[in-house]
Formats: structure tokens, sequence, C-alpha cells
């Protein structure tokens, strides 16, 4: 049997919409009988002497094992299909708040029940951190708190964390035309994992990542309180600004700083098969000097997908696509580009001009202009479209040498199945000092690498060998990547860098892969994590740890 690997994250972030048939055929999940009933009553309990909510109102919204609903809930917002699994654990209880008055007695009813809380907020972590947990747990899913109330005059929007990328991008849209906010290009991505975790999108290169553009939050720490930036203290601010979310509490809300766009951008994505005789290495080349130094208005973002060849039977080679964002007109790109990159060949006719929103919409899914979508689109939610994933990370300081490249292209020929995105940076990257934010990957890195592979065979052999495929290109790529720390980035999330248990040796293990996240970060966030958290309640496989007292 040949295993079908499916490329996703090259033209679309919509790939994954093809192959939610599956789910009809798909195994159920293994539900303890009547595990649910007894603690749903007493939590239910516990909920209405901590909140103000009637009895019947939280009832509706509290879901355990026996509920028809646990599923749907459950599903609606996982997206790995990885951890859909039968034998993966299940939390014992869903509970869905509607106010921060239900995030704060979740808090104190989860301690008293002893159960861990996994905050989701869109589901898109890429190892099921959101709803995945060893210990008995509860998912705290965040979906209904998704306001996004936009005040163009001060530029500045309150965004509750289960509001999607998509809708706050609609939102601003609908109050102005001028102003946008740099974040993901996949509309469906939640706000909460997303700027809790760094994010990142097209704009980077001209203001920063989501976390630089962030004035203030609201987040209910261990006690119950609710806090905002005054009353929580620049430090845990700080924290939950790209250390992640989960470690240090439930955040409700955070306030973001809007950015200027043109009236008018451009966007296109221009494809290279690597066999036409134009040199592979030299086009890739070209991209490594001219995507992270250009001007801070163009995002030029590089795909490398191992292909079959069209020219040669059976022969596998790997395309490349340069996929990017001008915040400019096309004519003043394409001189741009003719100057710095003419192996791209880049023509006023490859450039399509277009508001802001219709250029996230493109991003979204290149075919959406000629559809005629509209930015209703991006209030979509895609529920319940999950596939087969695996991500990794890495960070490239130093130009891949043409011997390197060569060597990189053969490997990913050979394995067949895994693909690149390469994300430029400079520009305002290099400008913000590497501990202004817990994420460190600022100046000298000229670019992120994600590993990307889908596939759509339920089997573990086959998520055996996709996974171990991405971690033997991962080996063929130490040479050409950051090292000591090999650095990573959180919001890609990737277990095998390191996993806690949470027992004697939790330090030791946190330190593994939070250097690797947060270099030198990592010691101020966990003497963050032990003042606020000293107990370690919000844990989670790759949280941050608290300092081992001495003993
Ligand atoms: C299709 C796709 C496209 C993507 N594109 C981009 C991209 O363009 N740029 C980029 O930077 N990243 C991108 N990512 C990665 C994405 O930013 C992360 O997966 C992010 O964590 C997702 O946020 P979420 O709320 O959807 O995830 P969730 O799975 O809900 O949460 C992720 C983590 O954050 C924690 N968390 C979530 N909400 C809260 C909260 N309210 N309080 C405390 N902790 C919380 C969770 O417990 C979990 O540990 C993409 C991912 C996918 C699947
Ligand atoms: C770019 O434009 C040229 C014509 O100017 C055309 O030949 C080429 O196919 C276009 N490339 C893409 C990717 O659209
Ligand atoms: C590429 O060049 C080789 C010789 O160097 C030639 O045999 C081959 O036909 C060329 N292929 C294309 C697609 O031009």
């Amino acid at each position: 049997m040949t295993l079908n690997a499916k490329i996703t994250m090259t033209k679309s972030c919509l790939g994954n919409l093809s192959y939610a048939f599956l789910l009809l055929t798909f195994s159920t999940f293994a539900v303890a009988e009547n595990a649910g009933p007894a603690i749903r009553a007493s939590f239910h309990k516990c909920l209405t002497q901590n909140t103000k909510t009637a009895s019947e109102e939280l009832s509706k919204i509290i879901f355990d094992q026996s509920n028809s609903n646990f599923n749907t809930v459950f599903q609606n917002l996982a997206r790995n299909k990885r951890y859909m699994i039968s034998k993966t654990p299940k939390p014992l209880l869903i509970f869905t708040p509607l106010e921060e008055s239900h995030v704060q007695g979740a808090v104190i009813c989860a301690k008293t029940h002893k159960l861990q809380i996994r905050v989701r907020s869109g589901g898109h972590d890429y190892e099921g951190v959101s709803y995945i947990s060893k210990e008995p747990f509860m998912i705290l899913d965040m979906f209904n708190l998704h306001t996004v109330t936009v005040d163009v005059k001060n530029e500045k929007a309150v965004v509750q964390v289960g509001a999607t990328l998509g809708e706050v991008y609609y939102r601003i849209w609908e109050k102005s035309k001028v102003h946008g906010f740099p974040a993901g290009v996949c509309p469906t991505v939640g706000a909460g994992g997303h700027i809790s975790g760094g994010g990142y999108g097209n704009m980077l290169r001209k203001y920063g990542l989501s976390v630089d553009n962030v004035i203030d939050a609201q987040i209910v720490d261990v006690t119950g309180n609710l806090l905002n930036r005054k009353s929580m203290g620049e430090d845990l601010f700080w924290a939950i600004r790209g250390g992640g979310g989960a470690s240090f509490g439930v955040i409700v809300s955070f306030t973001i700083k809007l950015v200027p766009v043109p009236e008018k951008v451009t966007v296109f994505s221009v494809e290279k098969t690597l066999e036409t005789n134009l040199s592979e290495t030299e086009f890739v080349e070209q991209w490594q000097q001219v995507a992270p130094t250009t001007d801070d208005r163009l995002f030029m973002r590089l795909l490398l997908q191992p292909v079959t060849s069209k020219v040669v039977k059976g022969m596998k080679t790997v395309k490349t696509t340069v996929m990017a964002l001008f915040l400019g007109g096309a004519d003043e790109v394409v001189s741009i580009l003719k100057k710095e990159f003419p192996l791209l060949g880049l023509t006023k006719e490859n450039c399509t001009e277009a508001s802001w929103i219709d250029s996230v919409l493109w991003w979204n899914n290149v075919e959406s202009l000629k559809k005629g979508e509209k930015p209703e689109t991006l209030l979509n939610r895609n529920l319940n479209s999950a596939s087969f994933l695996k991500r990794k990370s890495d960070y490239v300081q130093k130009a891949i040498p043409k011997d390197g490249l060569e060597e990189i292209f053969k490997s990913m020929a050979e394995l067949g199945d895994i693909g690149f995105v390469f994300n430029p940076y400079g520009g305002k990257m290099g400008e913000i000092s590497s501990d202004a934010t817990p994420f460190p990957h600022r100046k000298g890195n000229l670019f992120k690498v994600q590993y990307s592979v889908n596939w759509n065979d339920p089997t573990t052999e086959a998520a055996q060998k996709f996974t171990n495929d991405a971690k033997r290109l991962y080996s063929v790529m130490t040479p050409y990547v950051s090292k000591n720390p090999r650095g990573a980035f959180l919001a890609y999330r990737d277990l095998d860098i390191g996993v806690n248990n949470f027992g004697s040796n939790s330090f030791e293990e946190g330190k593994v892969y939070g250097t690797k996240y947060f270099n030198a970060n990592f010691d101020r966030l966990v003497d963050i994590k032990t003042n606020v958290d000293p107990d370690n309640f919000f844990r989670n496989d790759q949280g941050i740890p608290v300092r081992p007292t001495k003993s």
C-alpha cells in the first residue's frame, strides 16, 4: 500500500476541507459509561455557588461524556485527527463559558474537583495540547467569548480569546478600510492560542508579531481573580505575550493596537518547478538574499513542495512557490523585484491589486477573489474540519549554501511527502530586542522554516511514517539551522523537542524545550510562573515549570 500524503499550507488554509467527509466513517470515541453524570452534577453545583448565573442556564453549557452533544462539541474545534483516535484520553467535562465570571468559577471548581484545565480558544494547536491531557481533565472551551470591539478613533480593539483571526480582521474592516492587524494568515485560528503563542503573519516585516501590538489583556489567575494589565503587573503581562497562555491562567481578552494599511495592496503567487533548467539552487539563493532584506512592506513566503516531475517520467522534484503581500501598488513592487530578485521574473500581470481585506481572503485561498468571495467568508469557523498532520519548526541564521540546498532538495524529493514553508524575517523583526517579549527569535534570523505534512490514512502506521519522515528531514537540516539552542516557534507546537512529566525532574525537562522556544527568556518565564502559580495547577505537556526549591 502506498501512503498518500497531501501537502497543504501551499495555496490555501482550506486544504483540509476536502476530506471532511472522512469523519463520517471515523471511529467513535470510547466513552466511559456513567463516568460523567456524577462529576457533572457536582461541578454544576460548584458553579452555581461560584457564579451568579441561574442553574438551568449553567446546565446548558456543561457537557459530560454521556451527553449526546459531547462528541460534537469536542470535535468541532479539534483540528488534528492524529489526536482524535479512540485511545486518546477524553475530557470528563467540557464547559463553554458565556461570560468572565464563568471562567473564574471554572478555575475554582476545577481545582476543588482535582481536574486539570485545558483551555481551548480556536483548537489549532498542532499537537492537540488544548484538548488532550494524561491527567483527568476538563476543556474550558472559549468559543462563545468571541466579541471583537473596535475603537477606530483610538486605533485599538478588545478581542475576546474565542474570536478567530478572521473575525478580528472582519470587525476591523467593518469600521475602517485603512486599518488592519498583524496576525496569522489562516482565518480560523483562535486569538487566544495565537496571540499568547506569539502570532505572526504577512505584515511581520513591517509591524512585528501580534504580541508586539498588544497593549492590555484580561486573565483569570489560579485563585480565580480577573486581572488586567495594571492588576496583573508587567511581569505577567510580559509572559502571556508569547510565553503561552496555558502556563499562567486563562486569558479572556487581549487589547490590540490597530496598524495602518494602505487602501490598495498587492498580492502575487509565482510558481517555479525546479526542472526547467532554471537553477533551483540559484533561485532559492536569491530568495534568501532578498526576502529578509528587502523593503519592510514586502513579505515573500517561499513554499517548497516535493512533486512528481512533468518532464522526466516518475522523477520526484521540488516545486517552489513565492507567495507575497506588498503594502503598496503593483508597479512599485514589480520595479523593486526586477532589480533585487530578477530570477523571480515578476510582471505586473502576475500581481493582483486589492483592498487589504481582500488580500486576507486571497491568502486564505488564492482562488477566493476570482470566485468572488466576500469578507463574510472570514466569519466561517469551518467546524469539524480536522486532518492528520505534523508540523515542526527551525530558524535559519546564515544563508544555506548551494551544496546544502542541493542536499535538502534531494532529501525532500526522496522522502516525497514533507513540504517546507520559509517565512522571511528582517525589517521590524530585527529592530525589537530579543527580550522585549518571551519570543526570542529576532535579530540575526533570516527566516523561519516550517515543516509541513498532512495525510488522510487513519492508521497508526501512516502517522508513524509521516512523523518519522519529518524527523528525518529535521535531521538533514541540522547543519543549516540555529544551534545551542536549536530554536523553535511555540505556536508551531512540536512535542518531539521535549515534554514534561511534572515529576521531580520537571525543571530540567522544561529547560529542554523551554530554551528552544524561548532561549534566554526561559529563566524569566520560570520566575514569573513560580510567582503566579507556585503549585503548578496550570500545567501541560510543554508548560513552563516552576523553579525547584533548594533541598
Ligand atoms: C491551519 C493553521 C494555520 C496557522 N497559521 C498560523 C500563522 O499564520 N501564524 C502563526 O503564528 N501561527 C499559525 N498557526 C499556529 C497557531 O498560531 C497556533 O496553533 C495557535 O496556538 C492556535 O491558537 P488557537 O486558539 O486556535 O489554539 P488552541 O489549540 O485553542 O490553543 C493553543 C494553546 O494555547 C492555549 N490557550 C488557548 N487559549 C487560551 C487562553 N484563552 N488562555 C490561556 N491559554 C490558552 C491552549 O491551552 C494551548 O496550549 C496556524 C495553525 C493552523 C492549524
Ligand atoms: C507571470 O506573467 C507572465 C506574463 O507577464 C506569464 O507568462 C506567467 O505565466 C505569469 N506567471 C504566473 C505564475 O502567473
Ligand atoms: C535542460 O538542460 C539539459 C542539458 O543541460 C537538456 O538536456 C534538457 O532538455 C533541458 N531541459 C529543459 C526542460 O529545458
